[in-house]
C-alpha cells in the first residue's frame, strides 16, 4: 500500500496520498474548555489535492484557483527538529516542551488553567490529567510533556492517521487542516519535514509560516465556504 503521505505543490495545494480519511470537525467550547466534534467524512479516492490558497470554490479540495489568483506558497517555516526548536518549562512532575507554533485553536486553555500554569502545577494528580490534556488536544504539536515520573517518556495521543478540516463558529472562522497520526510531509523542493504525530497546515493562504498555519486565518477572516456547499 501507498505510504501516507503530504506532498506540497509549488505555489499549489497539498497532494494527499495513502488513502487519508478526510472529516471536517467543529471545535466548539464547552464550559471552559474546548472539544473537537465531528461534522462529516468527505468521500476521497486513495489520492486528493486540498486547497492551500483559500481561494478554492470546491472546499476542502483544489478546484486550480491558486493559478488564477497568482498565489504565492513559498515555504518559509523552519525544517529543524521540534526538539532543537522547542523551549522547555520544567514542572514537578511533567516537563512541558512548547516550540511556539499557535493556530489559536485554544485547547490549551482549561477549567482550572492553561497548559503552562497546569503544567507547573503537575504534583497535584487532577492538574496533572488537566495538564496532559490540554497539550494532547493541541492541533499544532506546539506542546509535548516529558513524564518525570516515568523514564522521561513522551506523552503523545495515540492516533490514527487521519487528516480534519477544522472549523472554529465561536470565531466566526474556518481553521487548518489538522493532520494526525504520522502523515511524511514533503516539501515542494523533495525535502522531508520532521514526521510529526500532530501538526496544522494552513490552508487560507495567509500563514506567515508556511506551509504552517500561524492563526493568521483569525486576522484574515478567513471561511471556507464549506457550509454553503
Ligand atoms: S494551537 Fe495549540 S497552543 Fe495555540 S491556542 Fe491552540 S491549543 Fe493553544
Ligand atoms: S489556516 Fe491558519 S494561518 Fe492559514
Amino acid at each position: 500500500m501507498k505510504r501516507k503521505q503530504i506532498t506540497i505543490m509549488e505555489n499549489g495545494p497539498y497532494r494527499v496520498e495513502g488513502n487519508v480519511p478526510l472529516d471536517e470537525v467543529i471545535m466548539v467550547s464547552q464550559g471552559g474548555h474546548r472539544e473537537y466534534r465531528k461534522a462529516r467524512s468527505f468521500q476521497t479516492r486513495g489520492e486528493y489535492l486540498l486547497c492551500r490558497c483559500g481561494r478554492t470554490s470546491t472546499p476542502p479540495f483544489c478546484d486550480g484557483s491558486h493559478c488564477k489568483v497568482g498565489f504565492d506558497g513559498t515555504q518559509t517555516a523552519s525544517k529543524m527538529p521540534f526538539e532543537e526548536r522547542a523551549r522547555v518549562l520544567r514542572g514537578p512532575t511533567l516537563d512541558l516542551h512548547d516550540d511556539g507554533r499557535c493556530a489559536y485553536a485554544r485547547f490549551c486553555h482549561r477549567e482550572d488553567g492553561d497548559v503552562w500554569s497546569l503544567s507547573e502545577k503537575s504534583a497535584d494528580a487532577h492538574l496533572r490529567r488537566e495538564a496532559i490534556k490540554a497539550a494532547c488536544d493541541c492541533p499544532t504539536g506546539r506542546l509535548v510533556h516529558y513524564d518525570k515520573t516515568a523514564d522521561y517518556a513522551q506523552i503523545e495521543p495515540v492516533l490514527e492517521p487521519s487528516i480534519w478540516i477544522l472549523e472554529d463558529p465561536d470565531l466566526d472562522v474556518s481553521g487548518p487542516i489538522y493532520v494526525r497520526g504520522g502523515i511524511a510531509l514533503v516539501g515542494s523542493d523533495s525535502s522531508q519535514y520532521e514526521i510529526r504525530n500532530r501538526y496544522a497546515l494552513c490552508r487560507c493562504g495567509a500563514s506567515c509560516n508556511k506551509p504552517f498555519c500561524d492563526a493568521s486565518h483569525v486576522d484574515a477572516g478567513f471561511r471556507d465556504g464549506i457550509d454553503s456547499k
